[in-house]
């Protein structure tokens, strides 16, 4: 986990919260990191052929990278990143705020779903999702920190701040509702106007996060999935005398968007139909318990994009913006199939068809696109460069469901 801690003012008033950072790659592939919904200048945004070469294995990669939002971020390697991820290769990003936010305990939960073999080891076979073509014994687990709970101690009228970090491959990540009273009070690291009383039906799609408020109640209590296991146990001793308030998370400065003088992209979302042919081919490897990924291709405006084709230099982008000028994205779904669409180097609003802000103001880096859905996103383009816009189901990423944008 990397943790930037508050950032203090040099002499010239600047704010400093920069890192410099070496990656080392001990892996026998090519590899890259992405610090996931850090509005970061487009150099050190870790996407290979985009802003970056691949970090080859054995090489050392250094970079300077200065993180420009306070709050919950995560970081993952960004080429084959479904494996990548799906292994584990995954950490919280917290960046202190400027003035400490006083809570009691300050909590991180990053969860994720990883297909384990009888043996132990995660399933190499990152493209087989069908659990009935996996071997005897695997098992798809949740993890929590890489262990199986969090668990804590706490007093009574203590305040918590709980981060949840979805970084599964594919998976929604949901809490029952506790019986006491719990605050969102920021969504993918940007915080609230204002806080809202946690939503009974929420789910954490991969790539998203909540920071949970919450005061301590009276006795001990565990926050629960509802699938059979729970993410955190806190056992509760003793009282405080004077409880302090929740605190309020000071808001990221987002540039306004301007709806009218915006630019607009449709964006449909299709995915390719098998011929007879394919279909026929893709029974008979089933039977033979292979995968066939033919027929699973995902498509933006009719156009697939690969890692390969992004590291030859060859893609072209989806759309081009000036820096400053507001951009719209109309998405459609055309499929039954939930999409967490993730915006590199910027954060979007979600916007009702009639032009309102909706979901409670929130500033998203992952708007999950439900089956069969529209959905209206829109952001400044204030970040010059090549930025990545792709599905966060990393199965459907590597099937094709990415594309890129450039502001200049
Ligand atoms: Cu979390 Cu483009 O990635
Ligand atoms: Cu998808």
């Amino acid at each position: 986990m990397v943790m930037v801690q508050r950032s203090y003012p040099l002499g010239s008033g600047q704010i400093h919260r920069t890192i410099y950072i070496y990656i080392e790659n001990n892996l026998s592939v090519d590899t890259s990191i992405h610090w996931h919904g850090q509005r970061v200048v487009n150099a050190v945004d870790g996407v290979p052929g985009l802003t970056q070469a691949p970090i080859k294995p054995g090489e050392t990669f250094h970079q300077t990278i200065s993180f420009p939002d306070p709050g919950t971020y995560w970081y993952h390697p960004h080429l084959d990143s479904q494996e990548a991820v799906g292994r584990g290769l995954i950490s919280p990003l917290i960046i202190e705020e400027e003035e400490p936010i006083a809570v009691d305990h300050d909590l991180t939960a990053l969860v994720s779903r990883h297909i384990v073999g009888a043996n132990g080891k995660v399933l190499s076979d990152f493209g087989e999702v069908f659990p009935s073509r996996w071997p005897k014994g695997t098992k798809n687990t949740w993890f929590i920190n890489g262990r199986k709970l969090m668990e804590g101690t706490a007093r009574a009228g203590e305040t918590v701040r709980l981060r949840i970090i979805n970084g599964s491959t594919m998976w929604p990540f949901f809490t029952e509702l506790p019986d006491f009273e719990v605050f969102v009070a920021a969504i993918d690291g940007h915080p609230l106007s204002s806080p809202i009383p946690l939503p009974r039906s929420y789910a954490l799609w991969p790539g998203q996060r909540y920071d949970l408020l919450f005061t301590v109640p009276d006795c001990s209590f565990s926050l629960d999935t509802g699938v059979g296991f729970s993410l955190l146990n806190m056992h509760v001793i003793g009282k405080v005398d004077a409880p302090r308030p929740l605190p309020r998370l000071p808001t990221n400065p987002i540039a306004p968007i301007d709806l009218q003088n915006a630019k607009t992209i449709p964006l449909k979302i299709t995915r390719r139909e098998q011929s007879g042919f394919e279909k026929a081919r893709a029974a008979v490897m089933t039977k033979m318990g292979k995968q066939d990924n033919t027929g699973m291709d995902w498509f933006f405006n009719g156009a697939t994009l690969t890692e390969a084709s992004l590291c030859s230099g060859g893609a072209a982008p989806l759309f081009h913006a000036r820096k400053g000028q507001t951009v719209r994205i109309k998405m459609e779904n055309t499929r039954i199939n939930v999409h967490p669409m993730h915006l590199h180097g910027h954060s979007c609003f979600t916007i009702s068809p009639n032009g309102e802000v909706i979901d409670y103001g929130a500033v998203r880096d992952t708007v999950n696109l439900l089956g069969n859905s529209k959905i209206e996103i829109a952001f400044v383009a204030d970040n010059p460069g090549r930025w990545m816009l792709h599905c966060h189901d990393l199965r459907h990423q590597a099937q094709g469901m990415m594309g890129y944008f450039a502001v200049v």
